[in-house]
């Protein structure tokens, strides 16, 4: 299946991009230290979905912070599906109770590290397969 490349050296921390791949978007932000901060501070108990969804690692691996994002070293990096794991919807980006996305047709928040947290989305916003071929490029798929 295609893959794209995605320059992503615009992004200045705090600073997003959508990129649409097969058909759906994807959500591309360099988020900022306050926002990683914040996503590590959750317990795993607090969450809705405990698991990663993330297709780069194994698929029972655990919702943490890092195993949400890029990973060690690049912490800041999230890559996400843009489609509400409720029914569909493309969610708004730092909105909602947990400053992360905010599902508006029937009111799912997700936190800064694209974890549900509250209403009636079942699982966090899925990690495609992606990887950095450079710095400042990401390729997906
Ligand atoms: Fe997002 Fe229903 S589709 S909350």
């Amino acid at each position: 299946l295609a893959s794209i490349e995605v320059d992503v050296s615009s992004l200045e921390p705090g600073m997003s991009l959508t990129a649409k791949w097969r058909g759906k978007p994807v959500f591309i932000r360099n988020r900022t230290d306050k926002e990683v901060e914040e996503a590590k501070a959750v317990p795993l108990t607090d969450l809705k979905d405990p698991v990663a969804r993330n297709a780069n690692i194994p698929a029972d691996a655990e919702a943490t912070d890092v195993d949400r994002s890029a990973g060690e070293g690049k912490e800041n990096w999230i890559v996400m599906i843009g489609s509400c794991t409720h029914l569909g919807c493309v969610p708004l980006g730092q909105a909602g109770d947990f400053g992360g996305w905010f599902c508006p047709c029937h009111g799912s928040h997700y936190d800064t590290a694209g974890r549900i947290r509250k209403g009636p989305a079942p699982q966090n916003l899925a990690v495609p397969t992606y990887s950095f071929v450079s710095d400042t490029v990401i390729k997906i798929g």
